[in-house]
């Protein structure tokens, strides 16, 4: 080789170290997104003023502590946007405008996210990014944004895949690293594109309503929705997650046992953990709930494995999360309104039935000692009981 292709070749392996070092820089929302949205408890009900104390509820609460990262202004914040098409926000509930809230949440210690639509208005009629996408993009970039939660109302005829490209793209064009929040209620299926087109989380479904299991037509309960996240497992990982929906922990259409079944559930999907209770004024229980170490660690397991159903019997179910230490988080849900006896093989989790393994209560902080073969245990009604299953 010529001196100076020697040269050359240095040259350019200088030029490409930053692109290395920034390739190997942890991927955005390695483990499931941690957060609070506006919308399950407030709607358009949003202001400058219970954005910042809901912030600082998450540092006092302990949540921040817990993991949680991200307050999210869901819809109505946007009114109209100026003669040069920037979007504006309400200048009545945001006087000081979004970079100084961002500004505000950041000095937390936390993240800020946001909320826009790929149609031409968004759900609540407020003006949508159809047409505005690289604008807006650089608008969150300069509001210092660093998470965007993405709708679908009034996109018409507009195809899903390219409309969630297009704002990816707008995003990276900025240079800021902005989590995307594909929120298109599983109509096109987003679990099959949603990791191409850069979508960090994506909705697997309409929306949750604060119940265990609706009966209408078509209105998603809690139960309702994890029937819908069977199967869906394969395609969720670090970086790119199914999103079953925002919890409803705390907003007073559950018992005690249900937000905790809740809360085990979206843990053992590797679920996106976005509270949207009024963290202010939370009851004991369920601040417990919501910032129990052992239940969260299992979402949070960096293998980042979503766990699935391996057994049905009638109203007793059991969901099984692989764990990076080889162990297993177990979940024993009884959907029926009296108690049962539930238990599950070690041959269904995978192992062999011969093996010794320690069984740890989660919720009870309790090591329940050691058994061969199987585990069963009585779960109380509309409850679970979750374990871990270490070999
Ligand atoms: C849709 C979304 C909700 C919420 C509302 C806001 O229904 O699915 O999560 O963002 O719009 O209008």
């Amino acid at each position: 080789m010529s001196a100076s292709a020697k040269i050359l070749i240095t040259m350019l392996s200088l030029l490409a170290a930053p692109a290395l070092l920034v390739a190997q820089e942890k991927p955005l929302a390695a483990t499931p997104p941690m957060g609070w949205n506006s919308w399950n408890k407030f709607g358009c009900n949003v202001s400058e003023d219970m954005i910042q104390q809901m912030a600082d509820a998450m540092v006092k609460s302990g949540m921040k502590d817990a993991g949680y990262q991200y307050i999210v202004i869901d819809d109505c914040w946007q009114v109209e946007r100026d003669p040069s098409a920037n979007i504006v926000p309400d200048a009545k509930r945001f006087p000081s405008g979004i970079k100084a809230l961002a500004d505000y949440v950041h000095s937390r210690g936390l993240k800020f996210g946001i909320y826009s639509d790929a149609g031409s208005m968004t759900c609540a009629k407020r003006p949508g990014s159809l047409g505005h996408e690289y604008q807006d993009a650089l608008q969150y970039a300069a509001w210092n944004v660093d998470y965007l939660k993405y709708d679908w109302c009034n996109t018409s005829t507009q195809d899903a895949q390219a409309a969630y490209a297009l704002i990816r793209n707008a995003l990276n064009a900025t240079g800021r690293p902005i989590v995307l929040s594909i929120c298109e209620w599983g109509t096109a299926k987003p679990w099959l594109w949603g990791k191409t087109v850069g979508g960090n989380l994506w909705r697997t479904t309409g929306d949750i309503t604060d119940k265990w299991e609706a009966k209408e037509k078509y209105s998603l309960g809690m139960l309702n929705i994890l029937d819908l996240q069977n199967g869906l497992e394969s395609y969720a990982g670090p970086g790119h997650w199914n999103d079953p929906d925002m919890l409803e922990v705390g907003n007073g259409g559950m018992t005690t046992d249900e937000y905790r079944a809740h809360f085990s559930l979206w843990s053992v999907l590797a679920a996106p953990l976005i509270a949207g209770n009024d963290l202010r004024d939370m009851k004991p229980e369920i601040h417990d709930i919501l910032t129990n170490k052992e239940v969260i660690a299992v979402n949070q397991d960096p293998l980042g494995s979503e766990g699935r159903r391996v057994l049905k019997d009638g109203d007793q179910e059991v969901w099984s999360k692989q764990m990076q230490d080889g162990s297993r988080a177990v979940v024993l849900l009884n959907r029926a309104v009296t108690e049962k006896e539930i238990g599950f093989s070690w041959e269904i989790l995978g192992y062999p039935s011969h093996l010794n393994a320690g069984v740890r209560d989660l919720w009870r902080a309790k090591e329940l000692g050691q058994f061969k073969e199987k585990f069963s245990t009585a779960v109380a009604p509309h409850s679970v009981v979750m374990v871990r299953v270490t070999p």
